[in-house]
């Protein structure tokens, strides 16, 4: 046969097997629950399906056009195709509630590949069954050791004293940029006991800036693209944190191999070397995963109470009031404790409200394990079902002016109900939801007693459907004393 009989036979198989593979992958799922009650929707393109709209970025204090206009024909839950799997998503308190309270009865975590590729398969955020309940037991109790030391709110105030002096004498600051570099050094500090000008921190720094940009990166693993150059930094953070590990513990070996009390430090990986139920890699994996989730998603909450406040005087007079009040009954460099946190009343509600309508996390990943029904429909086992938290907070017929930022609804209201979200729930609701209002009250405490603040107009919290300002919250400074 000729050469160009050959080329056109194996160009035809790929051909057929390509359209083929389009088909199984579009219209199986469909063919295989045709007996089943699905929940009503479209699949949208092959392969693709609707993912490109699902995740075209909206103001994360709305549900964006997509949710808008599929809730509107389908109903509050809906099939679709995203991220290469059939789909239900759901807008639904009551079904959304159900979704993370069965973690690995009936649904189970499941985040796609390609982020497994860079957290690493002992990473908690990806684990499920008995590896992730072995990890999250640590780390829970790892919360619980860190709230007990008492150098642990001392930490976090002298972070935020330290980023706002810095901003003495400049008239505007890059907001997003700050918060980050405030979250980033509190973090380090707790789980590392790094400090802020240590060379360590400056080079897991920099890989980690590279890490994240990784992770909301297409997923092609060849050099050069930001999803090649996650992996490769989250490999060099692994080694850095390896090696903090090994001066930790020739620090503290006596040179017998038994700890001595030379240095006593405070922070998460002094408790995390003494758990025996970890492997190596386990404890590099937890120290990642607490950099990870402590990070990002605490200064986009930071960022947003700033932007709402700068939009609500009458929240920001209440709000600079209560801290008056708490630091009248304190001398002038005295610093906070846990009795004048609990204090922060009002401080508590606008940190709530932002959450609920700022949504720093949009939905989480699920998928089902068996057959489920649910009311008068069928969510098909291996399905991916994605609980959408934002949708439950805008929700007006369970929150009134659910569009408003309105930081009073929390004082009549319980935070702890199914309508009210943002750390999860269930068995993987988030360890690290106390830290990251502490510092953000702590910062505020200092903030408003500091300076006065303008924000550009137009710059808004946009869902990527990663939370960010586009224009980075820059903020027009005036110091002031309260
Ligand atoms: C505003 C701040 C934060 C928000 C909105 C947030 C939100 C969330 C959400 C929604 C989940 C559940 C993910 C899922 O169900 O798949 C989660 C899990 C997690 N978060 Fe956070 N988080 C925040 C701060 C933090 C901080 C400060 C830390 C670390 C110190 C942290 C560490 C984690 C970890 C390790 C998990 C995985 C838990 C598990 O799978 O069992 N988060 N977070």
């Amino acid at each position: 046969m000729s050469m160009a009989g050959c080329f056109w036979i194996v160009t035809s198989i790929g051909f057929f097997g390509f359209a083929l593979g389009l088909i199984l992958d579009h219209f199986l799922p469909l063919l295989l629950n045709l007996g089943h009650d699905l929940p009503r929707g479209t699949f949208g393109w092959p392969l693709l399906g609707e993912t490109l709209s699902f995740l075209k970025p909206h103001p994360s204090n709305s549900i964006g056009a997509f949710l808008h206009d599929h809730c509107f024909r389908y109903g509050k839950v809906f099939k679709t195709h995203l991220f290469l799997s059939p789909t239900v998503v759901s807008c639904d308190q009551e079904l959304n509630y159900f979704i993370l309270q069965n973690e690995d009865k009936l649904f189970q975590c499941s985040y796609p590949k390609p982020i497994h590729g860079i957290l690493g398969e002992v990473s908690m955020l990806v684990a499920v069954g008995d590896i992730h309940k072995r990890l999250r037991s640590v780390a829970l109790s790892l919360v619980t050791t860190m709230k007990s030391n008492p150098e642990f709110l001392i930490d976090i105030e002298r972070t935020v004293i330290q980023i706002l002096d810095s901003w003495k004498g400049s008239p505007q600051v890059m907001f997003s940029v700050e918060a980050r570099k405030f979250t980033f050094n509190v973090i380090v500090k707790q789980v590392l006991g790094l400090t802020p000008d240590e060379p360590h921190t400056t080079k897991i720094l920099e890989d980690f800036l590279t890490f994240m940009k990784g992770l909301i990166s297409l997923p092609i693993n060849i050099p050069w693209t930001p999803y090649a150059k996650a992996v490769k930094a989250r490999r060099r953070i692994s080694s850095t944190v390896k090696a903090i590990i090994e001066e930790r513990r020739s620090r503290r070996s006596d040179g017998g191999g038994n700890y001595s009390n030379k240095k006593t430090s405070h922070d998460f990986l002094e408790t995390l070397l003494g758990v025996e139920s970890l492997s190596e890699d386990e404890k590099v994996s937890f120290v990642l995963d607490s950099l990870l989730g402590g990070y990002e998603t605490t200064s986009v909450l930071m960022a947003m109470v700033v932007h709402f406040l700068g939009q609500s005087p009458t929240a920001l007079a209440q709000l600079k009031l209560e801290h008056r009040n708490i630091r009248s009954m304190k001398e002038e460099d005295e610093l906070l404790n846990w009795e004048d946190y609990k204090k922060m009343d009002f401080t508590q509600n606008v940190i709530t409200e932002a959450l609920r309508y700022g949504n720093v996390v949009k939905f989480v990943h699920r998928k089902a394990l068996k057959d489920i029904k649910f009311r008068d429909y069928i969510i098909p086992c291996g399905w991916k079902v994605l609980p959408v938290l934002s949708a439950v907070h805008l929700d007006p017929s369970l929150h009134s002016d659910a569009l408003q930022f309105h930081p009073w609804r929390w004082e009549t209201q319980d935070q702890t109900c199914k309508k009210f979200t943002p750390f999860g729930g269930g068995s993987r609701c988030c360890p690290g939801s106390e830290l990251a209002k502490v510092e953000v009250a702590f910062f505020l405490h200092h903030l408003v007693r500091k300076f006065r603040w303008r924000t550009e107009d137009g710059d808004q919290p946009l869902a990527h459907p990663y939370v960010e300002f586009q224009k980075g919250l820059v903020l027009k400074l005036e110091p002031c004393s309260i």
